[in-house]
């Protein structure tokens, strides 16, 4: 095992977009969806599948980028899950751009986008409950009651809808993938979930859709959060980690338009909180800051340690 810290990636990560004109269809149902796929299904085609929610950017580009070079098929779908959001406010404010992500996704060889109704996904009330302790009962777990249900409800269902070989998420939701991997193996789903690297502007800032709802001012203020994870990992290297806790915590708090919700380094695995850096081969720092007037949430992580 190799004891080491990650340097970070100041910009430069953002992939640049290989794009052409595909025949790429846009589909709204489950039965046209069956109808489409079954083909490939029958002829032993690999499916790499990209769950999004829309908004998308070059983070989201990333994954289907990946999808494209690793199946034969690739599938995406993009649907504001309701189940998922716990402030409806969240929901309301969350940004829909169908039309432009469907020339993205085109653009990006794509095969189909299956973009439901919320009565196509849900045409009776999910009572389902999915709970995976300790992994979904930390961090956003208790933040966000039933936002990891909500999660597993629309995955679960685009899992046995798509049927995919290979599934891509983006690490920046590092808690998600934790929680989704143990859906798949609870719901023994034969599904690869292939994990993809956090994208950055230049600045640093992890990409997001809500990145779209700042104030250019608040833009620069949340550059903050990324330079301060980056500088903690040298900081890291001569001090505990409860100082590297503090370190992180009291600058971002110290200025002005952010404030941190929390910060926890924690085992990449168990997602439990570690306590000294030789604890486990694979530590991790998980932040969620307030940003801004509104304020628009925003979450990021970095790796101090991996095997
Ligand atoms: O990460 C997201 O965008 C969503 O949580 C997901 C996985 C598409 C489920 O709605």
């Amino acid at each position: 095992m190799e004891f080491g810290y990650f340097a970070p990636q100041f910009g430069g990560n953002v992939p640049a977009l290989e794009t052409g004109i595909y025949n790429m269809e846009v589909i709204k149902t489950v039965k046209q969806l069956d109808e489409q796929l079954n083909a490939f299904r029958h002829s032993g085609k690999s499916i790499g599948f990209v769950p999004t929610m829309g908004a998308l950017h070059p983070g989201h580009a990333s994954l289907v980028q990946r999808s494209v070079k690793e199946n034969d098929i690739t599938v995406v779908s993009v649907f504001v899950n309701p189940t998922q959001f716990n402030d409806p406010k969240d929901l309301e404010n969350y940004p829909r751009t169908l039309e432009a992500d469907c020339a993205l996704l085109e653009s990006l060889g794509t095969d189909f986008v299956f973009a439901p109704t919320a009565t196509e996904m849900y045409p009776e009330p999910d009572t389902r409950t999915f709970s995976y302790p300790p992994i979904d009962s930390v961090m956003e777990g208790p933040r966000r009651p039933g936002h990891f249900n909500g999660v597993c409800q629309v995955v679960s269902k685009l899992f046995a809808m798509v049927r995919p070989h290979r599934a891509y998420f983006g690490e920046k939701d590092f808690q998600q993938i934790a929680v989704i991997r143990a859906m798949v193996s609870d719901l023994k789903y034969d599904i690869e979930i292939c994990p993809c690297p956090i994208v950055r502007e230049e600045s640093g800032l992890a990409l997001s859709s809500r990145n779209t709802l700042l104030t250019p001012e608040e833009r620069a203020t949340a550059v903050n959060i990324s330079q301060t994870l980056f500088r903690s990992v040298e900081f890291a290297r001569q001090h505990t980690v409860s100082e590297t806790h503090d370190y992180v915590v009291d600058h971002l708090n110290a200025i002005a338009g952010l404030e941190v919700e929390y910060f926890e380094i924690v085992d990449g695995k168990t997602l439990q909180p570690v306590s000294g850096w030789e604890d486990t081969d694979h530590i991790v720092g998980c932040i969620t800051v307030y940003c801004g007037q509104r304020p628009v949430r925003l979450i990021d992580n970095i790796t101090y340690k991996r095997a």
